[in-house]
């Protein structure tokens, strides 16, 4: 009732607005202005590489539907957040109040995540995570106004488990860097690893970003456990993949990880990354026309081979169109907006996916082995993995 008489009403200031010439030059100019999109992403550091594919994917997305968002022009606008934790609220708050941006788009590190997480309560900013698989973003501290498009830290890796007890291996490592990407992928892999039987019989770490892995790797080699799983991503995952190899521990103890070890990075790891066998919700080699189109068309525009990191930032493309589309580009119309992205199906080239009521995907994970330059797909770990949305209470 109240929403029809709103309606009723403003439609009616409008007739009358028009018949005095008062207001609708003002509506017409605020339909026809550009929807102003904001990256917040690392364009320099350990994940500038991911950045840069992820804005790659977004604005091929746009390019494939004419470059618009609801029949609007677009324009961008461009943080780098370096992935510093430390300037993660400061960084957002220049998109938002200084460039006023309909949408914030980022990022990659988790920590830099819970800064922009503060500022979209805060503002009530759209905020669209294209990377950064961080807990809380979608448990507890979950928002109407925030949505992810890529993974939580703990979905990747709960599928890790189970093949390696497959394989043998009952006793394992486990390395990361010690932050929340890192401690909650662990925790992931924790719960799939000892449900299928496993131990983990050493947990090590070192701080972001370093890559001096020397002394942790003489360890494992004194642990001599069955096998090493891993948390790494950006730079630092090929700098592991070749000391790993390097040190001859990729003879004797088999290393495992989540999938994010060997993407964008088969090149720089050369034939120290062959036989590493991880979880991720993509694959390169996934054999379906909708992938098949995406890479060809990402090769052409980019002259670069895509990654899961352009999957997902092409995913967050997908999604804004639709909901953009369905609120006729006016992104001011919240509930609808909202409700379109909710129920959004996300015809991806990792798969069709679903948004879960705490705005995470609900999505299959793969299983993968690197063959020469390629992640080749072995088939699907585990299948419509949702992530646990402990905690979350949509405001
Ligand atoms: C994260 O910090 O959440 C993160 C970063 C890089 C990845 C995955 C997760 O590849």
């Amino acid at each position: 009732m109240t929403t029809r008489r709103l309606v009723i009403t403003r439609s009616a200031a409008v007739i009358g607005a028009a018949s005095t010439g008062l207001l609708l030059p003002q509506i017409v100019r605020a339909q026809s202005s550009k929807v102003r999109v904001g990256f917040m992403l690392p364009y320099t550091g350990t994940f500038a590489q991911l950045g840069v594919a992820i804005e790659n994917g977004f604005r091929m997305a746009l390019e494939e539907q004419g470059g618009k968002l609801g029949g609007r022009e677009v324009e961008y606008f461009k943080v780098d957040d370096e992935s510093n934790a430390a300037k993660g609220v400061e960084n957002a708050q220049r998109l938002v109040q200084r460039d006023k941006v309909d949408v914030l788009i980022g990022t990659v590190h988790s920590g830099v995540q819970m800064g922009i997480h503060r500022v979209a309560r805060d503002t009530g900013v759209l905020n669209l995570i294209p990377n950064a698989g961080v807990h809380a973003a979608t448990r507890a501290l979950c928002a109407p106004n925030v949505f992810r498009t890529s993974f939580s830290n703990s979905q990747p890796t709960l599928a890790l488990g189970k093949p390696m007890i497959e394989r043998g291996h009952k006793r394992a490592v486990w390395i990361t860097h010690n932050y929340a990407a890192g401690e909650e992928a662990m925790e992931g892999f924790e719960q799939g690893y000892t449900a299928a039987g496993g131990t983990i019989i050493k947990k090590l770490g070192l701080p972001f970003p370093n890559v001096e892995f020397q002394a942790l790797l003489t360890e494992i080699a004194s642990l001599k456990p069955d096998a090493v799983a891993c948390f790494f991503a950006g730079g630092a995952a090929p700098k592991f993949l070749r000391d790993y190899a390097a040190a001859g521990l990729n003879k004797t103890i088999p290393l495992y990880g989540s999938g994010f070890l060997t993407e964008g990075v088969l090149d720089a790891a050369g034939d120290a990354a062959n036989g590493v066998i991880t979880t991720l919700h993509y694959a390169d080699s996934l054999d379906t026309p909708r992938n098949k189109q995406f890479r060809l068309n990402y090769a052409k525009t980019f002259k670069m081979q895509p990654d899961v990191y352009a999957v997902q930032g092409y995913d967050t493309g997908l999604l804004l169109i639709q909901g953009a589309n369905k609120v006729k580009g006016d992104l001011s119309a919240k509930n609808e907006l909202y409700a379109a992205m909710e129920g959004a199906v996300i015809d991806s080239p990792r798969g069709k996916w679903t948004m879960s009521k705490a705005h995470n995907p609900i999505q299959d994970i793969y299983l993968r082995r690197v063959e020469g330059r390629e992640n080749k797909v072995l088939g699907i770990a585990q299948k419509a993995v949702a992530d646990a949305a402990t905690g979350c209470r949509m405001a």
